[in-house]
């Protein structure tokens, strides 16, 4: 058994960040990407937001790999390297790993997280609970760093877990699976989380609990543009928006100005206006359906292998490979 972690950590990711953040504010509409909302209180509030009886992804998402993990590895032909995009604490994924041990085929795990320190906790709890495993893990952001994940053996699973593909708009969504695409060779796959389309009322109480966690989420990302840059949100002049849009299929998430303001962001020496009422876009969270996702799979070079749902049918893991 052996462990690596390979750290490609960005010096300019602050540059980036900053940039990122102008743009969007001085955008019309306004938007802030969502992967600003992640500092340590954001992800404390996220992993509240997994808990609650509204939000239904995560519980979902757990029942399929749960009751599920070997059936898909069957389906995807027994692979022996686990890649996993958004690591974290893996608690999911031991079910997969799991399986492939019961079925013998365990060799290697490639966590990917963007998180050094859990990423390192997560390695030494798996070569302890699967004796022999090989973990190979990367510290970076997959989004930049996918072409330099490290392959491991050669029947692969790469598993995109927890629905974040819906967050992607189309053209990006589309960049990523061929990138993906285009690590796979003939017989391995992508293992994909999706949401899946349901009725509205459902759909907007998981992006707005009645006890205000999914609110206090959204603004704190006020509180990280604070931090990070100076600046003086105050996050009681703006509330929580989080509306299906079902011509685009997917929740509309936002923040929406209570009154006429102007903000400074010292850091990036910058005035920004806010009309009572104006709208920012913190996120999209596109639902699909089986159809909808075979014609993106189409779209990327992809095609459906597999189909796997809760037995509510609220949230599918899809196995894809290359058409
Ligand atoms: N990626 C998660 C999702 O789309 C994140 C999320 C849950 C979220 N609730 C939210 C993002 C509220 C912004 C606001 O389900």
């Amino acid at each position: 058994m052996t462990i690596a972690i390979d750290v490609h950590l960005d010096a300019d990711a602050a540059a980036r960040m900053a940039r990122d953040v102008r743009a969007g504010l001085c955008d019309y509409p306004k938007e802030l990407a969502p992967k600003y909302f992640y500092d340590d209180r954001g992800s404390r509030l996220f992993e509240q937001i997994t808990e609650l009886p509204e939000y239904y992804p995560t519980r979902a998402e757990r029942e399929i790999l749960e009751q599920r993990s070997g059936e898909i590895l069957d389906a995807a032909g027994c692979p022996s390297t686990l890649t996993e995009l958004g690591s974290g604490s893996a608690a999911k994924t031991r079910h997969l790993l799991s399986a492939m041990r019961d079925r013998n085929s365990l060799h290697t795990y490639v966590p990917v997280d963007i998180s050094e320190e859990i990423t390192h906790r997560t390695a030494a709890e798996l070569v302890d609970e699967y004796p022999g495993l090989n973990v190979h893990g990367l510290v970076c952001d997959f989004e930049q760093y996918l072409e330099r994940i490290p392959h491991g053996t050669d029947r692969r699973m790469i598993a995109f877990l927890g629905g974040t593909i819906g967050n992607l708009y189309p053209r990006p969504r589309q960049d990523f699976l061929e990138r993906i695409a285009a690590l796979l060779g003939p017989s391995d796959h992508l293992l994909l989380g999706t949401d899946l389309i349901k009725d509205r009322a459902r759909l907007e109480a998981a992006y707005d609990d009645s006890a205000g966690i999914t609110a206090e989420f959204n603004k704190n990302v006020l509180a990280v543009l604070n931090e990070e840059f100076d600046a003086d949100f105050d996050l009681d002049a703006f509330e929580h928006v989080a509306r299906y849009d079902a011509e685009a299929e997917r929740m509309d998430i936002r923040l929406r100005s209570l009154a006429d303001q102007e903000v400074r962001l010292e850091g990036l020496d910058l005035d920004v206006p806010f009309a009572a009422g104006e709208e920012m876009r913190t996120e999209i969270s596109t639902k699909f359906s089986r159809e909808r996702l075979e014609s993106v799979y189409a779209g990327a070079g992809l095609e459906l292998r597999g189909w796997f749902t809760d037995a509510d049918g609220d949230y599918a893991l899809s196995l894809a490979g290359v058409a």
